[in-house]
């Protein structure tokens, strides 16, 4: 693949794949193009789009991508050969529009072990840049980003083609340290579709869209992104927990979809006290994860009552998507038993150093 002609998307370790296929649909489909994992690199948290649009605007609108880059050459170097490495591909590379830009900076991301900090590499590369061109270095909102990223010895060097993170779009009223990451909340609600069962027929039989779940919402990241990516959604969701309750409802007025959204106080455990069986075309959530809950949670019996209360809800070929935290290999294991439940997709992918696993399974 020619990588100067490809755009290369930073998304989240696990869910490369995911994230190729929401940037193929975007640009249409354009004949010959195709999106590809970065080949040898196992959660490697990027995805080349091959021969992508001009429309980079449309791009823009991806949810499962952190970044959208313009490549500027890799290289491989290990331990402190990575820094005087990637100094000379900052030399030596042509970095569009540094002529004319009136700032930049470089901004770093790093997965492995290195004896350097991401700083020393901003420094160092920024230094080297600097001396190309007239243009100041402005931390904040510069014209030009330099991103680099590392994974291990391998190193990948590319301009940002927007000032933020696009993971940025929402003004948090309520914001627990459990919040799920938006672009992981729009890659299970893109996993779920892919899977569902009788999807179209469904959209014939309900005009009014399909009706997507999150009964463990905290504070509502999946039921914002379903609202913004299914327009025509029923979105419903609740939390046992009054604060988050409150939170979710505070967090959707201020994305503008409030009206949009039900949000409960419920059990998720006794679902059917609310919604009536076979009436929900897709549950997605993240339930606890077992870091702050974990101690007092017997997660056999809270997981084997959630999938039995979501099998209640959901019509047949309706699906599940649950992110399982410190409990994935115990989920995995009590799914065996249960057929009621196939297993479209299970994966594990990296959120902040942790490992979650994340299930897709459809309603038989
Ligand atoms: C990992 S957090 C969800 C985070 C959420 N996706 C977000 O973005 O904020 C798990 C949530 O499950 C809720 N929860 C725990 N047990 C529950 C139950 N039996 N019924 C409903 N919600 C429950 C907790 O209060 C917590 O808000």
């Amino acid at each position: 693949m020619d990588t100067n002609k490809a755009l290369r998307l930073v998304c989240d370790p696990g869910l490369e794949d995911i994230c190729a296929a929401e940037a193929q649909k975007l640009q249409g489909e354009m004949p010959g193009s195709a999106a590809v994992a970065v080949p040898g690199e196992i959660r490697s948290g990027m995805a080349y789009l091959q021969q992508p649009s001009t429309d980079t605007p449309g791009l823009l609108r991806l949810r499962t991508a952190y970044y959208i880059l313009q490549d500027l050459g890799n290289l491989t170097a290990s331990g402190d050969a990575m820094i005087p490495a990637l100094a000379d591909l900052a030399a030596a590379t042509d970095i569009p529009g540094l002529a004319t830009a009136a700032s930049f900076r470089v901004c770093t991301e790093r997965f492995g072990d290195h004896p350097f900090a991401s700083g020393d590499v901003n420094r160092r590369v920024g230094a080297v840049i600097g001396a190309r061109t007239p243009a100041r270095v402005q931390l904040d909102n510069p014209e030009l980003t330099v991103r680099v990223d590392i994974r291990n010895d391998t190193a990948w060097m590319g301009i940002q083609l927007h000032p933020e993170s696009l993971d940025k779009r929402y003004r948090w009223a309520f914001r627990p340290r459990v919040t799920l990451r938006t672009t992981i909340a729009a890659g299970m609600l893109q996993m779920g579709m892919r899977y569902l069962r009788d999807y179209e027929s469904q959209a014939d039989a309900h005009p009014a869209g399909l009706t997507v779940v999150d009964p463990c919402c905290g504070s509502g990241t999946i039921l914002l992104e379903a609202a913004a990516m299914l327009p025509d959604a029923t979105v419903l969701g609740g939390d046992i927990d009054e604060a988050a309750v409150a939170g979710s409802i505070e967090n959707a007025l201020a994305a503008g979809v409030a009206p949009r959204l039900d949000i409960r106080t419920w059990d998720a455990t006794h679902l059917e006290e609310h919604l009536a069986a076979g009436s929900v075309d897709l549950v997605v959530t993240n339930p606890p994860f077992g870091v702050r809950l974990g101690a007092r949670l017997n997660f056999r019996d809270f997981y084997l009552q959630l999938l039995q209360a979501a099998a209640r809800i959901l019509r047949p070929g309706g699906g599940l998507v649950l992110l399982a935290g410190k409990k994935r290999g115990l989920f995995n294991y009590l799914l065996r038993d249960l057929p009621e439940w196939r297993q479209m997709d299970a994966r594990v992918i990296e959120i902040g150093g942790s490992f979650p696993g994340l299930f897709v399974l459809q309603r038989v």
